[in-house]
């Protein structure tokens, strides 16, 4: 039975994850690295459940609620007691190694360790604890308070009992889940990192300016954001991250990030998160 849930990470998605897992009434427990750190993803949180309240999806009551039911850390062994941990730090292999390792140690011997991943393999993930058929994906999508799917990712050892409990959760949280195999990209970002690295090249190319490939993807194809837009979102750090990621895994040049994506990586223009990428941000 999942009561506490402990969060590995505030940024963009922990404290996304934080919120809804909250608001879902389950005890959160989030760990960030800094005090500074911690109280930025707060605020992030309070700011985002401030929105959902003007917006009429949520009450001032079930929001105080909520923000009651999570607590900030920044030490890894205030999750001992927790029913189920989902680590969202930073994407790279190494540091999800470390933090699962660490867990491994920290919560108990059945608890689940879920990982929110977007390309990163679960089964490499899952070796480095002593329980690898305990670890499985459950990846979310930006803006998580907004966004209907978590797609569930089995790795080679994960238990189908597991499998079914995330099921499970990621139901109580709304969520509408797709299962994947652990494979680079899993379903969503398969599709979407060469569609997105498409458009970059399409920019460097010249082919049209920034607001037209926006445009023309918006109008044309009924998308919310275009790709120029939706990659600032997304963060060009994390985009690089995922893309260097799927491209060592298949050696395919479809997902070898472009120049200019490494270039503006390089200069700090991350997108929304810094106040520039390919647009400017007040
Ligand atoms: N809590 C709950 N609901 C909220 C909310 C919050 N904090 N903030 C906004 N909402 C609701 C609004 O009430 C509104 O609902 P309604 O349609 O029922 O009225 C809806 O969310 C849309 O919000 P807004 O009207 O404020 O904003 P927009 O209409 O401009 O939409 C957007 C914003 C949802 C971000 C939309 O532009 C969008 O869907 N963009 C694409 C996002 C996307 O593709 N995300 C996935 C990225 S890939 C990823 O994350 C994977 C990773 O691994 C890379």
């Amino acid at each position: 039975m999942i009561r506490r849930v402990g969060v590995v990470g505030c940024g963009l998605m922990g404290s996304g994850i934080a919120e809804v897992v909250a608001r879902a009434g389950y005890d959160v427990v989030v760990r960030e690295l800094s005090a500074e750190l911690l109280e930025r993803g707060l605020g992030r949180i309070d700011a985002s459940m401030r929105r959902a309240v003007e917006r009429g999806k949520l009450d001032e009551a079930a929001r105080d609620a909520a923000r009651a039911r999570i607590r900030g850390t920044t030490a890894l062994e205030d999750l001992a007691g927790v029913d189920l941990v989902i680590e969202a730090v930073i994407e790279r292999m190494d540091e999800k190694k470390a933090v699962l390792g660490a867990l491994d140690r920290i919560v108990a011997p059945g608890v689940v360790l879920a990982s929110n991943t977007s390309s990163l393999s679960i089964t490499e993930m899952a070796a480095a604890t002593r329980r690898p058929d305990r670890v499985v994906g459950l990846h979310f999508f930006n803006p998580v308070p907004v966004m209907p799917l978590v797609e569930i990712v089995r790795g080679l050892a994960t238990a189908e009992e597991v499998v079914a409990a995330m099921r499970e959760f990621a139901g109580r949280l709304g969520k509408t889940v797709v299962v994947a195999r652990d494979t680079p990209g899993f379903i969503v970002n398969r599709l979407l990192i060469p569609y997105l690295l498409d458009a970059i090249r399409v920019l460097e190319l010249g082919v049209a300016s920034r607001e037209d490939i926006d445009t023309a993807i918006t109008l044309g194809l009924g998308h919310p954001m275009g790709p120029l837009t939706l990659l600032d979102f997304v963060g060009l750090d994390t985009t690089y991250y995922i893309a260097e990621a799927m491209f060592q895994e298949f050696k395919d040049s479809r997902y070898a990030p472009p120049p200019l994506l490494k270039q503006m990586v390089l200069a700090g223009w991350w997108g929304r998160k810094s106040g520039r990428g390919f647009y400017e941000y007040g």
